[in-house]
C-alpha cells in the first residue's frame, strides 16, 4: 500500500516541479565547460543534479534557460566570476582535522626523519596542501612539523592552495567548530587552539608557518608561484578530476617536488593509469609515492 505523501515531501515535489529543466543537450555543454575549467569529470547523466545545485543561480541571475546560463558563463563579462560560483555549488569541501592517522604517521615518523636528514645543512622545509578546502589539512601538516621536534630553528613553510576563495577565507581565519576536531585528540586541541565561545582558533605560532592561495589545479602553469617543495598532499581531490586532468597535475606535482620528495594522496586514490614517474615507497606506515633521489631537481628554490 502507498504512503501518504508528508507535507515535506509536497514540499519538494512543488520545488521540483516549479524548476527549471535541464536538457541533454544543456547537460553536455555544461559538463564540457566544468571539465575545462577546473578538471572535473561529471557523467552526462548530470542533470538533475546540476538543476538542484544551480537552479537558485538561474533564478538569481533573471535566466530562464540552462542554455541562457551556459551563455552567461561563456559570453559575459561576469562569466569568470559565475564559474567559479558554478563550481563552488559543485565541490565537496569535507575536511577535519588530523585527517587519515595511518597516513599522517608515516609523514611524521618516516617521511619527515628522512626530510630532517636531507636538509640537515639548508634548514628548510617547504610542504604543500594541495585542494586544502578550509586549512584543516594545512594546519594539521603545521602542527606536525612542530609536533616532531625535527626542526627547531628551521624555515618551516605549508602552503594551502584551493580553487574556492570561500573556503580559503575560513582557513585564513583560521577558527573552527566541533566537527573539524572529530579526530583530534583533546591533547593536541589543548595544545593548539585557543577556545573563543565554543569555537576554536588555532595557535598563531602554528598560523604564522603557513599562507594560502587561490590556484585552480588544472593551471598547471602557475604551479611555480609555490617554489620547489619537499611534500605534496593532494588528498580527496584527483578523485574528482578526469583522466586527462590528472595526469596533468601530477606530472606538474613530479616538477615541483624536489627529489626525493614525496606525493601523499588520499585513501582511495592512486597513480595507477595517471603517471609511472613516482616510485612507490613502501614505508612501514603507508604506502606513499615519491620522486626518485636522483631525478632532475625543479627551477628556483
Ligand atoms: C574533499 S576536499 C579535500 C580537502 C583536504 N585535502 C582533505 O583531504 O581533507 C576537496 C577540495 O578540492 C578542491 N578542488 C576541487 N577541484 C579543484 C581544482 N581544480 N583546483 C583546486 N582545488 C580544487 C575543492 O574546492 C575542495 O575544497
Amino acid at each position: 500500500m502507498g504512503r501518504t505523501p508528508k507535507s515535506s515531501d509536497r514540499l519538494f515535489a512543488s520545488l521540483d516541479s516549479e524548476r527549471i529543466r535541464i536538457n541533454d543537450e544543456e547537460t553536455r555543454l555544461l559538463v564540457e565547460a566544468i571539465q575545462e575549467n577546473c578538471g572535473m569529470t561529471l557523467a552526462n547523466d548530470s542533470g538533475l543534479f546540476l538543476e538542484r545545485r544551480l537552479g537558485a543561480r538561474l533564478e538569481a541571475l533573471g535566466l530562464s534557460s540552462y542554455l541562457d546560463y551556459y551563455q552567461y558563463l561563456r559570453y559575459d563579462a561576469a562569466g569568470t566570476r559565475e564559474m567559479e560560483e558554478l563550481i563552488e555549488r559543485i565541490t565537496t569541501h569535507e575536511t577535519y582535522f588530523f585527517r587519515e592517522q595511518y597516513q599522517l604517521d608515516a609523514f611524521s615518523e618516516e617521511i619527515l626523519p628522512d626530510l630532517a636528514r636531507r636538509w640537515n645543512r639548508q634548514h628548510r622545509i617547504a610542504v604543500w596542501s594541495a585542494g586544502c578546502s578550509t586549512g584543516e589539512e594545512v594546519y594539521t601538516i603545521a602542527m606536525l612539523l612542530l609536533e616532531s621536534g625535527l626542526f627547531k630553528g628551521w624555515n618551516m613553510r605549508v602552503a594551502g592552495s584551493d580553487i574556492s576563495r570561500k573556503v580559503l577565507a575560513t582557513a585564513r581565519a583560521a577558527t573552527y567548530g566541533e566537527s573539524s576536531f572529530r579526530t583530534t585528540t583533546p591533547e593536541l586541541k589543548r595544545k593548539y587552539f585557543v577556545e573563543n565561545g565554543g569555537r576554536w582558533t588555532v595557535r598563531e605560532d602554528v598560523r604564522s608557518m603557513c599562507s594560502f592561495g587561490q590556484l585552480n589545479l588544472v593551471s598547471t602553469e602557475r604551479f611555480r608561484v609555490l617554489g620547489p617543495c619537499d611534500v605534496i598532499f593532494c588528498r580527496n581531490v584527483l578523485m574528482y578530476l578526469s583522466q586527462a586532468a590528472r595526469h596533468r597535475v601530477v606530472e606538474a606535482f613530479y616538477d615541483r617536488l624536489t627529489p626525493g620528495g614525496y606525493l601523499l594522496l588520499g585513501h582511495s586514490e592512486s597513480l595507477l593509469n595517471v603517471t609511472t614517474r613516482f616510485d612507490l615507497a613502501h614505508l612501514e606506515k603507508d604506502l606513499v609515492y615519491r620522486k626518485p633521489l636522483d631525478a632532475a631537481k625543479p627551477s628556483s628554490r
